[in-house]
């Protein structure tokens, strides 16, 4: 069948937002076709080749930020917060695991969001539900919550200012491994987690004290002062990624330039949909959200549909099934997969799984199902003789209090304190490296098991 940028259009599709004007939208779309790309089609063939190492159990995935990106809360220090959060995990983990960590933000571009209902009533008053800030406002008032075309074009600036500083950080020497001290958030400094990360700050430090008496340095190493790191969001407003979406004039082939990697959610996976259509004809690389509604025939079916060439590092699936499911339903599918010889990244997102309305109304996530949810996922993986490949999270680089739980004990009256989140809860930057050092653990694990298979064969 022929695919085209706009081919997803002749498909069924769900969750659409309804706009009011449609040729208003249809001109917003002409101009963001004029607007440069976000990303270069070479940068998301780099990081199909990380993944690909992921996929051979050579190198680890972690993939994390905001569940929704907002206007509100577009300020630089949040992105610095985010990036840096971001390095201090991949430090952790790539000290344990020893092997690389290909990082991939959920930001400049993680808006849309899908949504369980088209409708919120409150207090008898009934308004279109909130689908993220490229789409509608989250104000409850008629006039908010009309989809807005020209949030689309907000919503570009926003991400283009996001990825700029992202790049100069990556590049310009604040990712350099000798600031590995200075990542350090000072909220989470005298927590158990900061005071393992000082320990671990410092043996990097004498590491690299010692490398650079022997004339390795900054100056003449650059994998010590700058970083990769790749940006991501869900495919989920297709109008938006088929206007960013090019052909790349090296190998002639159609990239989604709006993000290095687009994944599509766990509601819009139809393997006749117009969001697996959209996705099967761009090269980026692909996330796919398994939740426990899928079943093993149709995952091997989206494989065919999303990977017919079988090539390692375009697939990665992000299972988010929830911790009292993980331990039923991942090994099913890892089994279909191994049945199939198909190359994916296996990734786990304990969040959207583990999500609980509290006592005090907020939608919250225990931080103890969680851990449960990931270390269930690293077990599986080691009982299975597969590589556990990374972790898929909702984070911030600030001090909130949205899932309960944690070294910092939040409860549900803490809830209120610092819930900001403008869709689901996530982590804070205290028990997110807490989750960094439990997967270094169990990297750590199988580190010792692949090695103590080599040397008994
Ligand atoms: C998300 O990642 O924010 C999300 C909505 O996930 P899922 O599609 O897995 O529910
Ligand atoms: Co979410």
């Amino acid at each position: 069948m022929a695919w085209s940028p706009q081919s997803w259009r002749s498909k069924p599709i769900c969750q659409v937002p309804v706009y009011p004007d449609a040729a208003a939208l249809e001109a917003v779309e002409t101009r963001l076709k004029r607007h440069p790309p976000l990303v270069f089609a070479g940068e998301a063939r780099n990081l199909k080749a990380g993944l690909a190492q992921v996929t051979e159990g050579k190198a680890f995935l972690l993939q994390g930020g905001d569940c929704a990106e907002s206007f509100a809360e577009f300020h630089p220090d949040n992105i610095r917060d985010t990036f840096r959060v971001l390095l201090q995990m991949a430090v952790v983990l790539t000290f344990a695991a020893g092997m690389p960590v290909v990082k991939v933000g959920r930001i400049a571009g993680q808006f849309a969001k899908p949504r369980s209902d088209d409708f919120e009533t409150r207090g008898g008053v009934t308004l279109p539900s909130y689908r993220g800030d490229n789409i509608n406002g989250i104000e409850f008032t008629p006039q908010s919550r009309t989809p807005d075309p020209r949030r689309l074009m907000e919503a570009y600036a926003q991400a283009a200012a996001t990825l700029n500083l992202l790049r100069a950080f990556a590049t310009g020497g604040y990712a350099d491994l000798h600031n590995v001290h200075r990542w350090m958030l000072g909220f989470i400094a005298d927590s158990p987690a900061g005071e393992q990360y000082k320990g671990l700050a410092q043996r990097i430090s004498e590491a690299l004290d010692f490398m650079a008496a022997c004339g390795v340095t900054s100056a003449s190493v650059p994998q010590l002062r700058s970083t990769d790191f790749y940006t991501s969001h869900e495919a989920l407003f297709l109008g938006f990624e088929q206007a960013m979406t090019r052909v790349d004039s090296t190998s002639g082939d159609w990239y989604d330039t709006s993000a290095h990697m687009l994944w599509i959610g766990d509601r819009t996976r139809q393997l006749d949909g117009a969001h697996v259509e959209f996705c099967r004809g761009i090269r980026n690389p692909l996330g796919l959200k398994c939740g426990p509604g899928l079943s093993e025939d149709e995952l091997v079916r989206l494989l065919g549909a999303l990977n017919p060439e079988n090539k390692p590092g375009r697939l990665t699936l992000i299972c988010r099934f929830g911790a009292d499911k993980v331990a039923e339903k991942l090994p099913r599918l890892i089994r279909a997969v191994e049945r199939e010889g198909a190359k994916v990244v296996w990734s786990c997102d304990p969040m959207h799984g583990n999500t609980v309305k509290s006592g005090t109304g907020y939608k919250t996530r225990p931080f103890d199902r969680i851990l449960k949810e990931t270390k269930t996922f690293f077990d599986v993986h080691r009982a299975e003789g597969t590589h556990a490949g990374g972790v898929h999270f909702e984070m911030t680089g600030q001090n909130v209090t949205e899932c309960l739980g944690g070294a910092q004990a939040i409860v549900e009256e803490d809830l209120r304190k610092r819930y900001h989140t403008h869709c689901d809860p996530r982590l804070n930057a205290s028990q997110v490296l807490e989750l960094a050092f439990l997967m270094a653990e169990n990297l750590r694990e199988e580190r010792m098991k692949v090695a103590g298979l080599a040397a008994s064969a």
